[in-house]
């Protein structure tokens, strides 16, 4: 019998410790303040209502419907759908593998953060010292043991977590995690908010910018950032569902998965701007000038806030830096789990033997990420990814569903069968007509700009 959530808390807790991941830290802040501030939470919350909600809603009951691993899922689907799973789940195992690196990482630097050891100039600690870059290109492909250790270490508590399978696995572990981290990222907001400056960040971060709210780059931005942060077309969310009991409301729960993330990511922005504020305010500078997303706020601005922050400055690195940990593992076993369950579904084999094999191959792989080369194969995955990957995925399989296999009607039936929840006609506007205009649109502005 397939495996079961133990509890209706149990999916949404794992459905949230998914969604909420890098992505909410250190990709949202910085998307809203480029793209209009305050005024882009318009463009946001018709993402999160037009295309968000409906896609999650999909996957919930599309995983819930036919109770298997993605590619299982939308073979039962149609028999000629088999492939779209398995694209997603190729996706899903090519993230894992750079993913897992920078968790890594953020684990080096909740350590580093205790006595600073980062010192005063970060980008040169982080490129040089701790990543290695600055070696001649003869020993590009050595293993970086800053890197290595703490790789393992990721590794190892994800395949553990995934060993221990659904209810004693996954689920325990988002129980454990998720909280944690909730009670950590509080800490820290409140600490930031009440920083000298805090409110000068807050000021950069909520003020609207009307002037651009009608281009199309904003309104993509806004839509990418709800695809990304909800791990919608990874494969994850119809994995997850599909442990889901056979009565199990998936409407209701993708409301509150939903609403969760963006919460957490109002939070984050909250918390990243208050400290930006404080850093324009000590160096007598504009928010403008210090702002910044990504792999350079989180390793290199941020240390070098920490370093100047007043009192136990080497606690709140540590709370930011295990924060990113936690919400990074949460995101990593669930990438994983897609191709541990798609294996075990395809090859009817143990999950022992599919974590071994698929977990095992993803680490393998992702040690590549760790060499003194590494950087650069990480931003090529990532740019490839990116470009050929998400919003083509996404496109291919709403366009499946809704207009090749005509399943939008069945899937509502059950969907409002099982759910308190009734989705009306709303719902498939949204995924028969908006989402396929703005995930075409966006990937092909991704392949045009790739190529030039
Ligand atoms: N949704 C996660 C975030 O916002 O950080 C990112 C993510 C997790 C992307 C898992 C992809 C994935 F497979
Ligand atoms: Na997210």
């Amino acid at each position: 019998m397939r495996e079961q959530w133990g509890t209706r808390a149990g999916f949404i807790l794992a459905a949230v410790g998914s969604a909420v991941g890098l992505g909410n830290i250190w990709r949202f802040p910085y998307v809203a303040y480029e793209n209009g501030g305050g005024a882009f939470f318009i463009p946001y919350l018709f993402a999160l209502l037009t295309a968000g909600i409906p896609l999650l809603i999909m996957e919930f009951t599309i995983g819930q419907k036919y109770r298997g691993s993605a590619p299982l899922s939308y073979a039962r689907l149609n028999k000629k759908a088999e492939w779209i799973g398995w694209w997603q789940v190729a996706i899903s195992f090519v993230i894992a593998t750079y993913y897992a690196v920078i968790i890594a990482w953020a684990m080096s630097y909740s350590v580093f953060a205790i006595n600073l050891s980062w010192g005063e100039d970060t980008g040169g600690f982080l490129f040089g010292e701790y990543l290695k870059l600055d070696v001649d290109p003869g020993q590009i492909g050595s293993l970086v043991p800053g890197v290595f250790i703490p790789l393992v270490l990721v590794w190892i508590v994800a395949l553990g977590v995934l060993f221990a399978g659904v209810k004693k696995g996954i689920e325990l572990a988002n129980r454990i995690f998720i909280p944690t981290l909730v009670i950590m990222f509080l800490i820290i907001v409140i600490r930031a908010v009440t920083l000298e400056g805090a409110a000068i960040g807050l000021d950069a971060f909520f003020k609207p910018d009307w002037s651009e709210i009608l281009s199309p780059g904003v309104w993509v931005a806004a839509y990418g950032q709800i695809f990304f942060s909800l791990s919608i077309a990874f494969a994850i969310m119809i994995t997850y569902s599909s442990y889901l009991p056979r009565k199990a409301d998936v409407n209701n729960n993708a409301f509150i998965a939903g609403f969760s993330n963006s919460g957490f990511e109002l939070l984050a922005g909250i918390g990243v701007f208050a400290v930006l504020g404080f850093m324009a305010t000590q160096a007598g500078t504009t928010v403008g000038e210090v702002a910044a997303g990504g792999i350079g706020l989180a390793f290199v601005v941020f240390p070098q806030i920490i370093n100047s922050l007043p009192g136990l400055n080497g606690l709140f690195g540590f709370l930011f830096f295990a924060s990113l940990v936690f919400a990074g593992l949460s995101s990593l076993i669930s990438i994983v789990e897609t191709f541990v369950s798609a294996l075990q579904d395809k090859f009817k084999i143990s999950r022992t033997k599919a974590v071994l094999f698929g977990g095992g191959l993803s680490a393998l792989i992702s040690l590549l990420f760790a060499t003194q080369g590494g950087l650069f194969l990480l931003d090529a995955a990532d740019h490839f990814i990116n470009s050929f990957g998400v919003a083509l995925a996404g496109l291919v399989s709403v366009v499946a569903v809704s207009w090749f296999f005509k399943q939008l009607n069945p899937l509502q039936k059950h969907g409002n069968e099982v759910s308190d929840l009734r989705t009306g006609t709303w719902w498939k506007v949204c995924l028969g007509v908006i989402t396929p205009i703005v995930l075409g649109y966006m990937a092909v502005q991704n392949i045009i700009n790739s190529i030039s």
